[in-house]
């Protein structure tokens, strides 16, 4: 095919937005309420981005059912988990003013489940001191999307959901838009920007078995704001949520909800075990995420798993009315995928990848990156998570950072007076997306996404260790001179071939953070195993920050408040059994 069959196409707006999922969503809507131009770009259709498969719930301290609960509370208990990895202040502005994310979206028509007295039902999820976990049904992100959608809708905010973005645009270290593609008829889109928020999300796909679909958390994010002169920060930090589904292969590591757990839900081993008892016998299968992916990790792997290497996650002992309107999509998913009615068998579940916990290096206070005019949010950022994520912790950091963010580029926006453009940048990413139509090589990208898949689950998976991730490097650099022979091909159906073939240099970029920076943490950290360094050192309390050339900073934590401070409980390891 002759790479330029198209006609170019040429926006402006003030605010550009990277990502239709719920944090791009948020801050479009703050954008457009505040009367700002903004557009909001995505490669999946904006009724199906990523944040309609959140499922449980999205916390806030609204104590509407256990009166004790504050938002300091909850930022204790999210530094706490966060094996005081988190940024202090990144966690009270966001536990602070949860309250006002769940505000806007009851105004905005959000259906949260209720008690018979009105009162927003809460719920408890796992190391979470207090029920705290908002929901509607095990549905919680696909109707946050959808009020988000609404919104977006009623205030007419235009939304380019079939655009491929490939490159920030920047002069002088100072963004003025962005430059990519229609994945329909592959028309080349130069859109002009005064700012640009990243919020593609984070690169969880990379792994073998993962909550995410095809084609979605590729590592996009950190591929643009790398490129852009931005660095990440935490990338080895990736949540593996302990309940995966084992099959169809094709959809392996789809996710049954914690809420499962907080329900009632059992784990067991393959001898009938509630195994949790050996890991944490005080709170069981309400434990935290990294201890119960490891303790699952941990059966499977000393024997005591199933047939096919996973564990059991029981609910069939909880009432039919609880399982149908507390988690519908549980009971759904199993009957679709599985021919599984979860009302009276086991569901055989293991780890799976399932959040980056890391993501591109942000100012706590407004979600400015590096590079003048450019912001990443929701799970292309970082901050709020440290090394263990506390579930429901996500939806309500974009509906916090949303509006923050939203807010922070209408300010940059009016303030900028004159604007720098570079023809040359435009050029090169016209140039780059010309040269990898035109690649005609016999490497076929699935088959590298694959083969990357592979090699982050057997160097860079549940548990860690130095010759492991050194033999994932080596296998990355011979993946990263397979993809130079790469062959693309789009068709008469589309540009989605030259999409992957960008989603697969983004996974490569994310995938070399990930063990370069899991290589530098010589200890065990939350989700963060290494069995050569079991112990938890100290010294390495502080953020790795990851530039493109491969260097690591050690960027120091700000100390912890004293009120918050005073309601933590200790970080300990205890109960992480390690081979
Ligand atoms: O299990 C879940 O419902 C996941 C929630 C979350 O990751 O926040």
């Amino acid at each position: 095919m002759t790479p330029r069959t198209r006609s170019d196409r040429r926006i402006y707006t003030s605010v550009l937005v990277i990502g239709t999922g719920g944090s791009g969503l948020r801050a479009a809507i703050e954008l457009s309420e505040r009367g700002v131009d903004v557009l909001a770009v995505g490669k999946r259709p904006k009724n199906d981005a990523h944040t309609a498969l959140a499922a449980g719930g999205i916390n806030a301290a609204l104590s509407t059912m256990d009166e004790d609960d504050s938002w300091q509370q909850h930022a204790a208990d999210t530094i706490t988990e966060s094996y005081m990895l988190a940024n202090p202040h990144t966690v009270e502005t966001v536990t602070k003013y949860a309250h006002r994310g769940i505000e806007d979206l009851e105004r905005w028509g959000m259906p949260f489940a209720r008690e018979a007295d009105g009162r927003i039902s809460q719920r408890y999820f796992g190391a979470h001191k207090y029920r705290r976990t908002a929901f509607a049904g095990d549905y919680t992100g696909l109707e946050i999307q959808r009020t988000l959608v609404s919104r977006a809708t009623e205030l007419q905010v235009p939304i380019l959901d079939s655009v491929y973005i490939t490159r920030i645009l920047v002069s002088d270290n100072v963004v003025f838009g962005a430059y990519g593609f229609d994945l329909r008829d592959g028309t080349r889109v130069t859109i002009i920007a005064d700012a640009v928020i990243i919020a593609a999300g984070g690169h969880n796909r990379i792994w073998r078995r993962t909550s995410s679909r095809r084609d979605e958390n590729t590592g996009d994010s950190f591929k643009l704001a790398v490129d852009a002169g931005g660095r990440l920060r935490d990338a080895e930090l990736v949540q593996f949520h302990p309940s995966g589904i084992l099959e169809p292969e094709n959809a392996a590591g789809t996710l049954v909800s914690e809420a499962a757990r907080g329900e009632g839900g059992h784990l067991l081993n393959a001898l009938g075990e509630r195994f949790m008892e050996r890991y944490d016998p005080e709170r069981m299968e309400l434990s935290t995420r990294d201890r119960v992916a490891l303790a699952a990790y941990t059966e499977i792997k000393e024997g005591r798993g199933t047939e096919k290497g996973g564990v059991l996650l029981d609910i069939s002992h909880l009432p039919r009315e609880t399982i149908m309107t507390r988690l519908p999509r549980v009971y759904q998913t199993l009957l679709e995928l599985q021919v599984l009615d979860v009302t009276t068998t086991p569901i055989e579940i293991a780890p799976t990848a399932h959040y980056s916990m890391g993501g591109v290096w942000v100012n706590s206070d407004d979600h400015s990156t590096d590079v003048q005019g450019l912001y990443a949010i929701g799970e292309a950022s970082s901050g709020l998570h440290g090394a263990n994520r506390l579930g429901g912790n996500s939806l309500v950091e974009l509906l916090v950072y949303g509006r923050i963010v939203g807010e922070a580029a209408a300010n940059y926006s009016a303030g900028i007076v004159h604007q720098h453009r570079s023809r040359e940048a435009i050029e090169a990413a016209d140039n780059e997306v010309t040269e990898l139509l035109m690649s005609d090589g016999t490497e076929n990208v699935r088959a590298l996404q694959r083969d990357l898949r592979n090699t982050m689950t057997d160097h860079g998976g549940v548990v860690r260790d130095e010759a492991g991730l050194l033999e994932g490097l080596r296998q990355l650099d011979e993946l990263e001179d397979r993809q130079t022979r790469v062959g693309v091909h789009p068709d008469l159906a589309g540009f989605s071939g030259l999409a992957h073939a960008f989603d697969l240099r983004a996974s490569l970029l994310a995938a070399r953070a990930t063990l370069d920076c899991a290589l530098e943490r010589r200890e065990s950290r939350g989700a963060h195993n290494r069995s050569d360094y079991p112990d938890t050192d100290p010294a390495l309390q502080v953020n790795l920050v990851w530039s493109a050339d491969g260097t690591i900073e050690h960027e120091p934590i700000p100390p912890v408040p004293g009120e918050i401070a005073a309601l933590m409980e200790n970080v300990t390891q205890d109960g992480k059994l390690l081979e």
